[in-house]
């Protein structure tokens, strides 16, 4: 039997808890594709998912969702970006030896050499001005931006947008996707990401270790908060009427107390994106033209991938934590 690496988190607990091992190479059904990873994340869901840290009030649900005991599904890995190696007898779309980025669907199980996917699963080709690096990161801070600035909040040209949590990897993707629709944008991050930050985009930045963004007298048509610091009854007096309030990282009581809150047109959007294949298509076609450019925190060998979670875990990442899978060395 052929055999793969893959990582692996057997237990909920720290990183250590995640291992490399030896299992069986999947081989691809007739509508899948095999793809060779050669690199993929550590995103803050995965941390989520091994240490079960979860908005508060959502932990029977996640227990629920990735097991109660232990990780229902041990391989972790919301994304990746490689090479079609096989394809099945019925796969149609995509050729051996393509390169293409994939953000396959529930269990994610991309912390490993080789993924199946089926081809009508979210992967698209891999624009050729990402490196596999860049490509890797494209898609869990972009697609949920791209869901909650576009598809919810409807974020239109002109309109003023705060993004709480500018330098992490769904901020980032944020502040870029927004400016690409046209909106003015202030990012809040510390003082040792406002450089970065006002580097891809963002037209006003301020450091929240001297400045409160609340104490400005500033609203705002759109809020997006990717640190967990908004609710509708803390943040209601800095939305203008009919402004967006976008809660990334709710609770239950904040998700709860959103529903119904409506006044003067203002509205809350939670809970988790809505994962579709366009979103990748038009992240791909703005990584091409430019538009849209994932940032990198720190790369790490696939034989690290302890380490990359360790580094995930301390939520000060700038962007995302990228891990490469060369077979060659590994
Ligand atoms: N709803 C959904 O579908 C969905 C999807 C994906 C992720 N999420 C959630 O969204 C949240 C963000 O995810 P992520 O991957 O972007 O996280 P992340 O990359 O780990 O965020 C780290 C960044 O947050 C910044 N930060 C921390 N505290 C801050 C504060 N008080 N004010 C401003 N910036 C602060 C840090 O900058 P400093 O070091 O400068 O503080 C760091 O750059 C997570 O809770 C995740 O679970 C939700």
């Amino acid at each position: 039997m052929a055999m793969m690496k893959a990582a692996l988190c057997r237990e909920y607990g720290p990183p250590e808890n995640v291992r490399i091992e030896q299992i069986a190479k999947p081989e691809p059904k007739p509508d899948e594709v095999l793809i060779r990873i050669r690199a993929t994340t550590v995103s803050s869901g995965d941390w989520r998912v091994r240490t079960l840290t979860v908005p508060r009030g959502m932990g029977i649900m996640v227990r629920a969702v990735f097991g109660f005991t232990r990780p229902r599904n041990p391989i972790l890995g919301t994304e990746l970006a490689g090479e079609i190696e096989a394809v099945g007898k019925d796969v149609t779309n995509f050729r051996i030896g393509e390169t293409v980025i994939g953000y396959p669907s529930f269990p994610n199980g991309c912390h490993a050499e080789y993924r199946t996917m089926r081809e009508s699963d979210r992967i698209v080709a891999k624009p050729a001005r990402l490196s596999y690096e860049e490509a890797a990161a494209l898609c869990f801070g972009g697609a949920t931006a791209l869901d909650f600035l576009r598809d919810r909040a409807k974020l239109q040209t002109g309109e003023h947008l705060l993004v709480i949590g500018a330098s992490g990897t769904l901020g980032s993707a944020a502040v870029q996707l927004a400016k690409h629709f046209g909106a003015h944008v202030t990012g809040i991050c510390s003082a040792a990401n406002v450089e970065l930050v006002r580097s891809i985009g963002a037209d006003r930045v301020i450091d929240y270790t001297c400045e409160d963004y609340r104490n400005g007298g500033e609203t705002y048509d759109v809020i997006f908060d990717a640190v967990g610091v908004a609710s509708f009854r803390t943040h209601e007096t800095f939305l203008k009427p009919n402004g967006r309030l976008l809660l990334l990282a709710a609770g239950l009581h904040e998700m709860l107390e959103a529903i119904g809150a409506k006044r003067d047109g203002k509205r809350v959007f939670s809970g988790p994106a809505k994962e579709r294949l366009e979103h990748l298509t038009v992240l791909a076609g703005l990584a091409e033209s430019g538009a849209y450019r994932p940032v990198i925190d720190q790369v790490f060998p696939f034989e690290r991938i302890a380490d990359a979670h360790a580094r995930v875990e301390t939520g000060r990442k700038r962007g995302s934590v990228v891990v490469t899978v060369d077979q060659d060395k590994d």
